[in-house]
């Protein structure tokens, strides 16, 4: 359908008084955090029809499952649940579904074919229409909604309700859609074409965050570095880096990450914004994808090997204890043995503290899953092994690099393994529990005393 036009009408729960009290909800979110974040907003705008969060899945009235279609087994895990979800469904015919998100916005009525006690199908476009699609599925039956983009710079969603697990930590979407084309990405596809927010109403959402109680924040973009290029200020555009400094500036704001930005946009002054705005913490994601500049080029990166390591080392050099984390695909179509050891080789090289490593899965609709020599999954399974084993020993060697450094950490509340330990975050983004209960939200001086691949253990002074 083509988008509804939108602008100037108030926003969907100005118009509603609540017709749902003590109905019981539960979100379940795939994928990436720019979808954990448009589930804080379903949440929100649940609530704000007088809805309350259920204890678990059963036992909720309406279920919305937010999808991801990133790689292949992100769709299994959608078909896998709504599976799950049909006795439940048929057992209880007050409870009603709603599949949202990027894999509802590729497969449309597909998810109805194969699931048809689905109720709501929704894109990634028109969540703030949940509400009315709820509404729409009980007076009429079952619905799907999907837009083929957002049709303002308003419905971007950041200015809905949000139900926000963590307190004092908040994700702020500075833009949303993305221009790149990297051959193996569905994201163009399924979020469409990037548009920015205006720096105005991002800082002004932070204000209002700080307000709630709000600490740290974590702007999100699929590419944080083109923020603004879409904007006329005054035939002006603003910057990413301008925009650190401008949240940085913001009174009472401790934290600021973000991500992701781009390689081949990864400039000097972001480097510099980062290293002088004291909210912004030591912690960089810089996707790789490969380390082979012919595999790079397939995939329309933008940049090789070489490229990608001066910009990191110059971050390095403009951001002291800088942590680096990154996404790296295996197999991708024509990998060749030695285009894989190039990979390995810029991994050692670079030293990342951390790596997303993912095995290639064509998407379909996106070039590269038209491309001849697809490499055999027990191939790209043995590459994915090797790779990961490398990124462990540097990972864990990195974090015993730490032990006897004192840090600061922000606590989130008690350690789900072991609630007489406290879990908190460095500002390097690693984990570190500690002895003893705390409130989440304060911030202690660690000593780092143990290791491990995935954690650090500290004690406080
Ligand atoms: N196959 C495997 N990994 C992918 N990613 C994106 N698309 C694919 C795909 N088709 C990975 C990239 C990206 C991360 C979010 O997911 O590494 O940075
Ligand atoms: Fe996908 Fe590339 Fe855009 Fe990231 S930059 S969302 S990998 S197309």
């Amino acid at each position: 359908m083509t988008s509804p036009v939108f602008l100037g009408m108030p926003k969907p729960q100005e118009l509603r008084p609540a017709t749902r009290p003590g109905r019981r909800y539960f979100v379940r979110t795939f994928g990436c955090q720019m979808n954990e974040h448009d589930s804080e907003r379903i949440a929100g705008l649940l609530e704000s029809d007088g809805m309350v969060p259920a204890p678990s899945l059963p036992e909720a009235d309406v279920v919305v499952l937010n999808t991801c279609c990133i790689r292949e087994n992100a769709d299994n895990k959608l078909y896998g649940n709504l599976g799950h979800l049909k006795p439940l469904r048929a057992a209880n015919p007050g409870m009603r579904i709603v599949v949202g998100g990027c894999l509802a916005q590729k497969d449309r009525e597909l998810i109805r074919q194969k699931a048809p006690w689905v109720d709501v199908v929704l894109g990634t476009h028109n969540l703030h229409r949940v509400l009315t699609l709820l509404d729409h599925a009980e007076e009429w039956g079952p619905v799907t909604e999907i837009w083929e983009e957002t049709s303002s710079v308003e419905d971007i969603p950041s200015a809905l309700p949000v139900h926000r697990e963590v307190p004092h930590s908040a994700w702020v979407t500075i833009t949303i859609g993305c221009n790149n084309s990297c051959t193996f990405c569905i994201v163009p596809i399924v979020r469409g074409r990037e548009i920015s927010r205006r720096p105005g109403d991002i800082v002004r959402e932070v204000q209002g965050l700080v307000a709630e109680g709000v600490i740290e924040v974590t702007l999100l973009g699929q590419n944080v570095n083109s923020y603004g290029r879409d904007l006329d200020m005054n035939g002006r555009r603003p910057l990413f880096a301008e925009l650190l400094r401008r949240v940085g500036a913001v009174d009472g704001i401790e934290r600021i990450r973000f991500t992701s930005p781009h390689p081949k946009d990864f400039g000097a002054e972001v480097a510099e914004a980062m290293a002088e705005t004291d909210a912004v913490c030591e912690q960089l994601h810089l996707p790789l994808q490969s380390g082979s500049d012919r595999i790079l080029a397939a995939m329309h990166r933008g940049y090789n090997a070489a490229r990608f390591l001066d910009k990191l080392d110059a971050a390095r050099a403009a951001i002291p204890g800088l942590a680096v984390s990154t996404d790296i695909i295996v197999g991708f179509p024509g990998e060749t043995e030695q285009d894989f050891q190039d990979t390995l080789e810029v991994v050692a090289r670079a030293r990342f503290d951390s790596a997303y490593t993912f095995m290639y899965s064509a998407r379909p609709g996106t070039p590269a899953a038209d491309l001849p020599d697809q490499v055999p999954p027990d191939v790209a399974g043995e590459r994915f092994d090797r790779l990961i084993e490398l990124q462990a020993a540097i990972t864990l060697e990195l974090n015993e690099g730490l032990v006897g450094e004192r840090v600061e950490v922000l606590t989130e509340g008690p350690s789900r393994k072991d609630p007489s330990m406290a879990t908190a975050r460095s500002r390097t983004n690693k984990i570190v529990h500690l002895p003893g209960e705390y409130p989440s939200g304060q911030f202690l001086e660690a000593e780092i005393i143990a290791a491990a691949p995935h954690h650090l253990v500290g004690r406080t002074a």
